[in-house]
């Protein structure tokens, strides 16, 4: 990521910059200013939180139309925190539009609600993350009576053999949780639209300027703002990004008739956090290729999965479409018994045993039976269990050191 990415190559250095047109700007420059409008009233630079329910009517409110939803009437539809936050995500993703959602998972299903309809089939990673894998496993089965098809994605030729004449959609996630496979999103979207389906993709693993769907191929992005891009573990949100037409249909359902709002603080404080993932994603990137490194070459570790590693077997596709990175989860095995796994765990002493990732702090979370929350795991997940590290923003000697010293612990030292 040394040099920087422009959101329109094409457009950015022959036009003035202004911090108003994202096309003038540099990736670093929309992240500080993106969306920000200030405040009228008062004059503040920043946009305030505005935690009001409700906005002052127009003269006559009858003149109110009904299908805009980027008018502020009532926070369920649109507050002035949500809407600056919808305008920064959609231009980072060159998409036209984006919904904002009270969590990851909130705006996923919006999503699927909107897209699909009873007997519509659905074509799913077989690793995803594990609530999506619920929703297609369980819920939408049975309430909606949706047919789903999960496929390992990274084999085009299944995917493909797994369209049906009803198939509607494609859903995966572009760095797998856990197991970090990685999808060939032009790929998949070629098979999707040659089937007259669309193809969503969850890109929370993989935020901009790491990569943008839309641009190759993808229909709607979807993100766990919770993650990366609010940056600091102390906020949940969910968006969906894509064309207006698409968008607006989302809004109109689950946004605005399943309630599915985000409060303007955690908005305000995703807006904030926003501002320094080109310079956070950097670090997450660089730690954790340095840690994979370490793991892999420890004998003590019996599995490691970073897209980043040369002999990854994802990595020439990772590599093909991101820019500047391979994000920053690395997945791993240790060999011994379930206790000695347990035990290097709680030994750490700077990486906290949490679940979720994109945190400024590194997190680890270790999975006994990871193949219970998916259709496909390999072998050797399925017999150690997975260990998934979130990588954060501490220095990587201490993390690598973190590591050493509780692997120490529990099975000597590696040489
Ligand atoms: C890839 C991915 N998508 C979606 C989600 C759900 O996001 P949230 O926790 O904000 O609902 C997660 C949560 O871990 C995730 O890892």
């Amino acid at each position: 990521m040394s040099t920087p990415t422009h959101i329109h190559r094409e457009r950015a250095g022959d036009r003035r910059p202004d911090k108003h047109d994202p096309g003038t700007l540099s990736e670093e420059s929309w992240a500080v200013h993106g969306g920000n409008r200030g405040d009228g009233g008062t004059g503040a630079i920043r946009t305030p939180i505005v935690m009001a329910n409700s906005y002052r009517l127009p003269y006559d409110p009858t003149t109110l139309d009904e299908t805009d939803h980027d008018t502020l009437v009532y926070t369920r539809e649109s507050g002035a925190n949500q809407l600056t936050l919808q305008a920064k995500l959609a231009a980072a993703e060159h998409g036209e539009a984006a919904a904002v959602f009270a969590t990851g998972m909130a705006a996923l299903h919006g999503c699927f609600f909107s897209l699909l309809n009873p007997g519509d089939h659905v074509i799913v990673s077989n690793v995803v993350y594990m609530r999506v894998f619920g929703l297609f496993d369980s819920l939408l089965p049975r309430k909606f009576g949706i047919e789903v098809d999960f496929v390992d994605i990274t084999d085009l030729d299944a995917v493909r053999a797994a369209v049906r004449p009803n198939t509607r959609l494609v859903h995966t996630e572009v760095i797998a949780n856990p197991d970090l496979r990685v999808a060939d999103i032009p790929a998949l979207a070629r098979i999707a639209h040659d089937a007259g389906a669309l193809l969503t993709v969850d890109s929370t693993f993989t935020p901009p300027p790491l990569l943008r769907p839309l641009d190759h191929g993808a229909d709607l992005v979807i993100h766990s703002l919770t993650k990366y891009i609010n940056g600091h573990g102390d906020a949940m949100g969910g968006a969906v990004i894509g064309d207006r037409a698409t968008v607006d249909e989302i809004k109109a359902g689950p946004m605005v008739h399943a309630g599915g709002a985000i409060s303007p603080f955690n908005a305000w404080l995703i807006m904030r956090g926003s501002v320094t993932l080109p310079l956070r994603l950097r670090q997450h990137c660089d730690n954790a290729l340095a840690i994979a490194t370490f793991l892999a070459h420890d004998p003590r570790v019996a599995h490691v999965s970073y897209p980043g590693l040369p002999d990854d077997p994802h990595h020439t596709r990772a590599t093909s479409q991101l820019d500047g990175g391979y994000g920053g989860v690395v997945s791993f095995a240790i060999a011994g018994d379930h206790e000695d796994r347990v035990r290097f765990v709680n030994d750490l002493k700077v990486i906290t045993s949490a679940v979720s990732l994109g945190h400024d702090e590194t997190l680890i979370a270790y999975d006994r039976h990871p193949e219970e929350r998916a259709v496909a795991f390999s072998p050797i997940y399925q017999r150690h269990g997975l260990i998934r590290l979130a990588v954060g923003l501490e220095s990587g000697d201490d993390l690598i050191a973190d590591l050493d010293a509780a692997l120490t612990t529990t099975y000597g030292p590696a040489h």
